[in-house]
This record gives structure tokens, C-alpha cells and sequence, in this order.
């Protein structure tokens, strides 16, 4: 009985908000093939410039940086590096260069690229949820 109030609610609950023309991205993840090899390809030089001096890959895929963002949507992630980030510099850098560089930041966690670019528009990566639970066996070492 409590389950099936639990139930309820939960389906209650769901976002009904769909919009035609964003639908392609609704129900997307870091998982899904969101970004181009190309742009994780800018991405890493954009990186070596403007942010290796302080940090390294393992800042970026460690276990805590992992579950600190799993679970959040990009949109979080993005507005973070673009607001705080360079350290020194914050915001110094384009939109589309932190979009690169967000790519970069999805390669160095093993996820997929894909045939589609990821967006740099917020409205855009607020769909997509950021799914970095480790599938370490398939990393590269
Ligand atoms: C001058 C040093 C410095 C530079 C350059 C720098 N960062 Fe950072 N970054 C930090 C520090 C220090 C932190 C820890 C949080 C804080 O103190 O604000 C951090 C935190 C982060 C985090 C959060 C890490 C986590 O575990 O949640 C991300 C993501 C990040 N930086 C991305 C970048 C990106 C992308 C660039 C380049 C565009 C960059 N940083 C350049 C110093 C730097």
C-alpha cells in the first residue's frame, strides 16, 4: 500500500515539459555521444593553454570530481568552469571555448564522442545529464 502511494507520486513527479524542437536532446546523458572528437580535439589545446598549469586529467576524472558532478546536468558544469575558471581569469575564454573544453573534460572521463556537436547554448545543456559512474574496465590505461 505505502509502495503504491510511493509509486504514484513518483510518476506524478515526472517533468511533462517536452518541447518539439528540443526533443531530440531530452533524455540525453554524457553517455549518448553528445560532443565531436574534433571539438575534445580543440578542446585539449584550449586546456594545455589555459588550464594545465594548475590542474591535470586526474583532477578531472577522479572518484571525488565524479560523484560531485554525476547526476547534475551539464548546463552546472559548464556555467561553473565558465564563471570560475581560469582561476586567475575567470570568463577570459569564449563560449564555444569552454564548450571545447568541456568536450575535452567528457573525453579525459572515458564517454563517448559522437556525430553531433555539443551546444553551447544553456538552455541546451541543461537537458543533458552528466552520467560519469566509472566503466573503468573500458578506459584506456
Ligand atoms: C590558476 C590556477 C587555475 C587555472 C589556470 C584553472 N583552474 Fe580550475 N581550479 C583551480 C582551483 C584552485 C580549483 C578548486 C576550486 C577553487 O579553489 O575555486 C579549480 C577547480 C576546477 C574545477 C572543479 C573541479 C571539481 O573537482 O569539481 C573545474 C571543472 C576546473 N577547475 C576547470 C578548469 C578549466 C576548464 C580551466 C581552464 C579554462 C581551469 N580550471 C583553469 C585552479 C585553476
Amino acid at each position: 500500500m505505502m509502495l503504491r502511494l510511493l509509486l504514484a507520486g513518483c510518476i506524478i513527479a515526472l517533468p511533462v515539459e517536452v518541447k518539439a524542437q528540443t526533443a531530440t536532446l531530452t533524455g540525453r546523458t554524457t553517455r549518448s555521444g553528445i560532443y565531436t572528437s574534433a571539438q575534445a580535439d580543440k578542446g585539449h589545446e584550449i586546456y594545455s593553454l589555459s588550464c594545465s598549469s594548475c590542474h591535470s586529467a586526474a583532477t578531472h576524472a577522479s572518484p571525488a570530481f565524479v560523484s560531485k558532478w554525476s547526476g547534475h546536468v551539464l548546463a552546472e558544469l559548464y556555467q561553473y568552469m565558465n564563471q570560475e575558471m581560469p582561476k586567475e581569469n575567470p570568463g577570459s575564454l569564449s563560449p564555444k571555448e569552454y564548450t571545447l573544453v568541456l568536450a575535452y573534460l567528457l573525453k579525459m572521463n572515458g564517454m563517448p564522442a559522437g556525430p553531433m556537436e555539443l551546444p553551447s547554448d544553456p538552455v541546451e545543456l541543461q537537458k543533458i545529464r552528466i552520467d560519469l559512474k566509472p566503466v573503468r574496465d573500458s578506459l584506456p590505461r
